[in-house]
């Protein structure tokens, strides 16, 4: 799907926000294969969902060889937080979502060399954000903003934009403005709506114009899906609001090939289009339906939708339009390729890293401290009900070898758990941190089985419990 990227930070085209058409961020719904649609439809620039700041600094950055991206990926339930690739690189804008420089900054530096901008989202008001002194919130507390950003700016190579809404009262949202735009920052986008506005009321049209003649920065107009249908109403959107740039949330929700010059696509392909680059960024199956149950609306009813609403793997989804076998030519190729499964990574932390094999950079099983060490995780999902787990076999096998019972020594960090099994006087031992410590015993015991030659490693590898 992607190429390899070579290029350094200082060799990258730095992203203008001037006469550019954009992909505006939404929640679940501007995920990797949303992102890819729209660009593949003529969006000059995607912005992410928002992502918090303390998921994305909990998460650590993996290459996935297999999918061809980059990888953000939660330490604690080993989701993938964030997921890009190269073909976005220079076009894609992360938004954090934040109350605290230090924080901001970090998340930023962690992404910085996977992105081309990053936006501070300053307009979500919902109660997560506000209570979190985030999105909106800050809209009230332009000194931390404006912390922020600046800091944001000083201290990075990509540009830094915010998305705001307007305030009810014009001057205040100007002097707001102004002030954002001293930080420093390559552009502001704004919500013709405030806080208390719903998406049925009317757009400010003429605010956004006001404040585009005011600021010398690029504008970038949002808020005008109602009235966009098609292509050339994006620019009568722009025309109105005097802005540098638009933004489109729910008219790309609805239908992404809003952003096409030639004019929207049929629905059915849209959604074809969509369904493949799922099943190429190997988008979870929860997400991909949220997505088409936003392009379908209405249609949910139709005997499709009704299919389609009973779906729940990829497989599944894509049957319904008839795209099972792409799905299943794809997952082959993944799982010949080593795919880790989406909810299936190792969180590789610091000091599990010490456990791997520098030289090879390869999985190892380590003899120190008389433990045999693999990065090893349990998979409860690969279990089924009548599977025997680890565990038991272990167990098993010792009361067939007249062995002692296996003992397992657990250690706590936090809420993670790591264990060791003694078993024939032999310690066997998993560096995955489990979320519990049963799963943290039975990674122990597969390390154990793997030992005792009981489970292959190609079993192990095709599971996707080991780091490959
Ligand atoms: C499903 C959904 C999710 C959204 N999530 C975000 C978000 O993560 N960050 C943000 O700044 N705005 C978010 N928004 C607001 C949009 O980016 C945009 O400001 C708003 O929908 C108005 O633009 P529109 O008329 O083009 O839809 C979201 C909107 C929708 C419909």
């Amino acid at each position: 799907m992607m190429t390899e990227e070579t290029t350094t930070m200082s060799e990258r085209t730095r992203l203008t926000y001037e006469n550019k058409v954009i992909l505006a961020p939404m929640v679940r719904i501007c995920t990797l294969p949303m992102r890819l649609l729209a660009l593949d439809y003529g969006a000059d620039i995607v912005y992410t969902e928002e992502l918090i700041d303390w998921k994305l600094l909990r998460s650590f950055r993996r290459v996935n060889d297999v999918l061809k991206t980059v990888d953000y990926i939660d330490n604690t339930d080993c989701t993938v937080t964030f997921r890009t690739c190269s073909r976005e690189r220079d076009k894609v804008v992360l938004q954090i979502g934040s109350c605290n420089a230090t924080r901001a900054l970090q998340v930023a530096k962690m992404v910085e060399q996977d992105v081309a901008g990053i936006d501070l989202n300053m307009g979500c008001p919902k109660l997560f954000s506000i209570v979190g002194k985030m999105g909106a919130a800050l809209l009230q507390t332009p000194e931390v903003a404006t912390n922020i950003l600046k800091t944001l700016v000083d201290n990075l190579s990509i540009p830094v934009t915010c998305k705001i809404r307007v305030l009810p009262d014009l001057d205040k949202t100007l002097e707001l403005c102004e002030l954002l735009a001293s930080t420093g920052i390559s552009a502001i986008a704004v919500h013709g709506r405030t806080v208390h506005e719903k998406p049925q009321h009317a757009n400010r049209n003429e605010i956004l114009k006001r404040i585009s003649e005011k600021l010398s920065i690029p504008v970038i107009a949002n808020g005008g899906s109602k009235d966009i249908q098609k292509y050339s109403d994006i620019f009568k959107f722009k025309e109105v609001t005097g802005c540098s740039s638009v933004m489109l949330a729910r008219a790309a929700q609805w239908n992404c090939s809003i952003f096409r010059e030639e004019g929207l696509v049929p629905m059915e392909d849209v959604i074809k289009a969509y369904v493949k680059y799922a099943v190429d960024c190997d988008n979870p199956p929860s997400n991909t339906k949220y997505c088409i149950q936003n392009i379908l609306r209405e249609q949910q009813e139709s005997a499709l939708g009704k299919k389609f609403l009973n779906s729940q793997t990829l497989e599944q989804i894509c049957d319904v339009w008839e795209l099972s076998d792409y799905c299943r030519t794809k997952r082959m190729e993944f799982e010949e390729k080593g795919l880790l499964g989406r909810s299936q990574v190792s969180p590789m932390r610091d000091e599990d890293k010490q456990d791997e094999d520098q030289s090879s950079g390869k999985r190892k099983i380590s003899d120190d401290e008389d433990v045999v060490l693999m990065h090893c995780a349990f998979l409860r999902n690969n279990y089924a009900t009548d599977i025997e787990l680890p565990k038991t076999v272990l167990f098993k096998w010792t009361q067939t070898h007249r062995k002692r019972m296996p003992h397992y020594d657990t250690q706590r960090k936090g809420k993670l758990f790591r264990s060791v099994v003694t078993v024939d006087g032999r310690k066997f031992g998993s560096s995955f941190w489990e979320k519990n410590k049963k799963w943290a015993e039975q990674g122990a015991a597969l390390v154990c089985l793997f030992s005792l030659s009981l489970v292959s490693e190609k079993a192990l590898i095709a599971s996707g419990s080991i780091l490959s």
